[in-house]
């Protein structure tokens, strides 16, 4: 007790997830491959894709939990950020599924569900982050340090002040013509490139916070004057320059939280959202907590990048709270924090 079916449908996956207490059952996602096709998330297919995904996807859920819907406890949403449509489609799933059931309804924060992550057991032994710790949260749509003081207090100590991270890696992809979602082609390149081949100059930014978008326009015109030079320069520099790419974008996030554990005299560390799932970034941080005596967490493959489990997570803190939703919780497509 309790059983929680989670539903998280924020951008271009659907998926579902049965939680019992902090213990996931089942964790099911269905991938839009389409958007490859357009360099991005188209939102208007996305939520369409929503629409045919979301009823197998929660019906292998509770196949995969060996739970009958009957037996559920509440059922849970992502309520935003993220595309209004795919959301629609996920809160309207969810709030008919609790009518029907007649069982309470929990709204979840994406961004709060990204850090909760951390608090999945899926063994006994597995440590979670103890209060308070840092949370560097890096996805495509958001890049900030973040100070948990409890599962739902969280202060943002630090943002990016145009684009996230996992927006850096994604349009360095489309300028070399690497498919949507870059960052995983990037990472995967990378290993077979040089990282100090390149160097692309980090911003000088105050504080915590972040930018990217000055990267991006370096990594333009370096690419624009050297294919004058030579058309195939990106064909036959591919690794290197995903290695270099990489290098600077981890070297510009792991300096911001290096500072941010200074000023705080916080070394319970941990990284959450796609980006994340990095190879650089997780032997980065590894590395900054052998150097920094940190308790370092990073979240398992499957719950770094967009998946339910998290969303069952932060929904088995609310239901503990009874922080239940009503049925006329709207979804909202930018950050409430
Ligand atoms: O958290 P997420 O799945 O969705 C959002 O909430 O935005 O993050 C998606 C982002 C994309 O920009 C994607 O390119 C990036 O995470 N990403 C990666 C890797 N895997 C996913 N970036 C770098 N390296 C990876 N291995
Ligand atoms: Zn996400």
């Amino acid at each position: 007790m309790p059983y929680i079916l989670a539903i998280e449908s924020s951008c271009d996956d659907t998926s579902a997830a049965i939680i019992e207490n902090n213990k996931i059952l089942a964790n099911v996602i269905a991938n839009q491959k389409m958007h490859e096709n357009f360099g991005g998330v188209v939102p208007e297919l996305a939520s369409r894709a929503h629409q045919q995904n979301i009823i197998p996807v929660v019906d292998t859920a509770l196949k995969i939990a060996k739970i009958k819907k009957e037996q559920l406890d509440a059922i849970a949403f992502t309520r935003g950020p993220g595309l209004l449509g795919s959301l629609l489609v996920g809160s309207s799933f969810a709030k008919s599924f609790s009518l029907a059931l007649n069982i309470p309804l929990i709204e979840v924060d994406h961004l709060e569900a990204h850090i909760l992550s951390h608090f999945i057991k899926d063994d006994n032994q597995q440590k979670v982050p103890e209060f308070p710790f840092l949370c560097l949260l890096v996805s495509g749509g958001h890049t900030q340090i973040v100070l948990m003081q409890s599962h739902f207090e969280m202060e943002i100590i630090g943002k990016t002040i145009d684009d996230a991270a996992g927006e850096a890696f994604d349009k360095a992809a489309k300028i070399m013509s690497i498919p949507y979602p870059g960052g995983p082609l990037i990472d995967k390149f990378s290993k077979e490139g040089n990282p100090y081949a390149f160097k692309f100059n980090e911003p000088n930014i105050p504080g915590l916070n972040f930018s990217f978008s000055g990267l991006k326009t370096s990594i333009l015109y370096f690419l624009r004057d050297e294919l004058k030079k030579d058309a195939e320069f990106i064909e036959k520099n591919k690794f290197d320059l995903c290695a270099s790419i990489q290098e600077v974008i981890v070297s510009i996030l792991m300096k911001k939280l290096i500072k941010a554990s200074q000023q705080t005299g916080i070394n319970q560390i941990a990284i959450a959202g796609g980006v994340s799932a990095n190879s650089g970034l997780r032997k980065a941080l590894t590395d900054a907590a052998l150097k920094y005596n940190w308790h370092a967490f990073i979240p398992k493959f499957e719950y770094s990048t967009d998946n339910a489990a998290m969303i069952a997570i932060a929904a088995y803190y609310k239901y503990l709270n009874n922080d239940f939703a009503s049925q006329s919780a709207t979804p909202y497509a930018r950050s409430i924090f």
